[in-house]
């Protein structure tokens, strides 16, 4: 008897959170939809994919049938753990989250004046050290311009404020530095001079090697970026992998679910061949680069593109795919913009309380965007890309089919951040978390969904793709992405592996 007075309860407290949860979504739901629901595992799922303000009993039943068939078919490509061992799985992780070079805990600006004078104090110092450093470049003073002769060779460092074509057709740029502002003069019959030029964006701070021309006047001959220094990519000497995956979207309609399973089937040592497992294997640990959910209200009318409209839905299913990851991959998740955290950068961690289900797992490390991780000795640099999207737009070299591109502009600069005032949003923090204040090995990235890969001054860039197939925005924008790859890199012998859920496998030599 006690057990049916248990069921009945859990059955009525079923039905207080079924109501509950429509009233949440402001839609109505009548008695024998409740009825129908409340002995469904997956209710949430249900009436969450049922539009409109009432949920009948008829779409209801609808749902049940179709959920019924998607289950079915979801059988196919069901997670089959095996009893695989690999190499990975017998070493201990070594890595160390560098938490000092992100936001997470760390916040401190309240987006008054005085943030704004310390954030770009900070990044003026630490990028003005750089070039301090730099042989052939002895930068003066603004304020010692006056004891310069007139085309007499200069250099001199400042802070681009603004950028404009003169009367005459020269690209003019004014500069700030705390010594005051001046103007420095690239000639328009310089094309190559000018090609560089135009890469140059506003709170940029760049080198100039010019000639002087009046006290507040300088003639441009070489444009200089606090860049990196040259080396050789770095060697690992464990024979263990990093894999790279992103923007997998999880919440919408478009979420490529069954080839995302597939993979983590594959993870977990169901391979094609014993070459392939042999590699798989050696799977030691896993970046996720933002955009784990699709999330709710981060566009006008989302709603409608999503199978699940909830966020903290989206979190558990997320929950229960990450779950499926072997335990011996060590997982370092940063957030995105469609993850429900601030938009602005930087971004702080997604607490790892918000995803429930994952919230026992001792592999799996939430970070911030930028953030740093050191992975086998590895200085690996995380970020998820938003500001990518603005060195597109202001920058025309570029393109979103070859993000790898945009990624060695970045690293050019020192700073992941392009100027205040451009499409993506930046907090003023105290101190700049946009700032490359290391020499990375490697830069991972996503938002783009199309995946690139370059090496740069002993950096390997990698730009993951995405689990979601072509949304509407990018049909209409002409972009097509580059669904279903998980990316490995061994870092013994620096290769590079796509592994394709979409379609192939393909092998990249470094
Ligand atoms: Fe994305």
């Amino acid at each position: 008897m006690q057990g049916i007075a248990l069921e009945a309860t859990i059955q009525s407290q079923r039905k207080k959170e079924i109501v509950e949860y429509c009233n949440s979504l402001e839609q109505f739901i009548d008695k024998e939809s409740v009825a129908l629901l409340e002995n469904e595992e997956h209710w949430k799922e249900i009436i969450s994919s049922i539009e409109g303000t009432v949920i009948s009993s008829e779409k209801v039943k609808q749902r049940l049938a179709k959920h019924d068939s998607k289950l079915s078919g979801v059988k196919e490509v069901i997670v089959k753990k095996s009893a695989f061992t690999g190499n990975a799985k017998d070493i201990d992780p070594d890595f160390r989250i560098m938490r000092e070079y992100e936001v997470t805990d760390q916040s401190s600006s309240e987006g008054k004046v005085k943030d704004f004078l310390d954030y770009f104090t900070d990044k003026y110092n630490f990028l003005h050290g750089l070039f301090s450093k730099r042989a052939g470049f002895a930068p003066k003073a603004f304020d010692r311009l006056k004891g310069v002769k007139q085309y007499e060779e200069v250099d001199i460092i400042g802070m681009v404020m603004k950028k404009w074509v003169s009367k005459n057709g020269n690209l003019t740029i004014e500069l700030d530095s705390p010594e005051g502002r001046f103007i420095a003069i690239v000639s328009k019959e310089d094309n190559a001079l000018n090609r560089d030029a135009g890469k140059v964006l506003l709170d940029d701070v760049i080198g100039i090697k010019g000639k002087k021309f009046s006290d507040e006047v300088l003639i441009v001959k070489m444009i200089l970026w606090p860049d990196l220094i040259q080396r050789q990519p770095k060697t690992g000497e464990r024979d263990v992998s990093v894999m790279l995956i992103s923007d997998i979207h999880v919440g919408s309609r478009l979420f490529m679910e069954k080839e995302f399973t597939n993979f983590l089937s594959w993870l977990n040592g169901n391979a094609s061949s014993e070459k392939e497992l042999k590699r798989i294997g050696k799977i030691k640990y896993m970046v996720i680069a933002g955009d784990n959910v699709d999330g709710v209200g981060v566009y006008p009318d989302q709603i409608n593109e999503l199978s699940i409209k909830d966020i903290y839905g989206q979190y558990e299913k997320l929950g229960e795919l990450i779950r499926e990851i072997p335990e011996h991959i060590e997982i370092f998740m940063c957030p995105g913009q469609h993850d429900a955290v601030r938009r602005a950068d930087p971004q702080p961690a997604i607490p790892k309380e918000f995803i429930k289900n994952i919230s026992d797992l001792g592999n799996v490390h939430m970070v911030g965007s930028p953030s740093w991780v050191e992975i086998e000795g590895f200085k690996s640099m995380i970020y998820h890309g938003a500001s990518h999207h603005d060195m597109y737009m202001a920058t025309k070299h570029l393109n979103s089919k070859e993000p790898q591109l945009a990624m060695i502009e970045l690293l050019r600069r020192r700073d992941l951040s392009t100027g205040f005032g451009l499409t993506q949003p930046y907090v003023p923090e105290k101190r700049d978390f946009m700032l490359i204040r290391e020499e990375p090995d490697f830069y991972f990235a996503g938002d783009m969904h199309h995946k690139g890969y370059a090496q740069y001054k002993g950096c390997m860039c990698v730009n993951a793709g995405t689990w979601q197939e072509r949304t509407d925005y990018q049909i209409r924008m002409g972009h097509i992405p580059t669904p279903g790859i998980a990316i490995d890199i061994n870092l013994k012998t620096r290769k590079l592996t796509e592994n394709n859920f979409a379609g192939g496998s393909e092998e990249n030599g470094d």
